[in-house]
């Protein structure tokens, strides 16, 4: 697989780390937000929805700010993603049935699951300014970090 821009290692490690020194969920998904963001085109702005009963509650975010902290499961690209159980990659946010708009520059976005088992604990949702942003290996490196949240959280 052609590389990523997002190394996840390093972030896996850093939660890890984060984890074995008794960081909060809230710092866990701060870190995994910053670490996400740092590494610059295409990962603008990145979000942590978590699952609270039939909302998705957004819990961390770097980046720009939103105005939607509480979306409904089903609802835009973050709540089909929960309500199909499957991750979800745009390449363009314009022809996107449902989307939900958080401003004008976004033009692509990313939607991956955490998932523990059968669970759906939440998710990584990642705009960028970048027209069809993420590539399979970029969602590949997305998903590592989704899962280290999984078992970490
Ligand atoms: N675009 C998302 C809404 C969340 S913001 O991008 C932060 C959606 O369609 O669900």
């Amino acid at each position: 697989m052609p590389e990523s821009v997002l190394n996840p290692a390093p972030i896996v490690r850093a939660l890890q780390a984060a984890f074995a020194r008794g960081a909060s969920r809230r710092e866990l998904l701060d870190l995994a937000a910053r670490r996400m963001r740092a590494a610059g085109p295409p990962y603008t702005s990145v979000y942590l929805y978590m699952v609270h009963g039939n909302d998705l509650v957004l819990e961390a975010s770097d980046g720009r700010e939103t105005e939607h902290r509480r979306i409904p499961v089903g609802k835009g690209l973050c709540g089909q993603a929960v309500a199909e159980r499957r991750d979800i990659n745009v390449p363009d946010v314009g022809a996107a049935p449902g989307y939900l708009a958080c401003n004008l520059e976004t033009q692509s976005e990313l939607v991956v699951l955490i998932r523990r088992n059968d669970e759906i604990l939440g998710q990584i949702d990642v705009d960028s300014d970048v027209p069809a942003g993420f590539s399979a290996a970029e969602e590949a490196a997305a998903r590592e970090v989704a899962d280290a949240l999984a078992v970490l959280l």
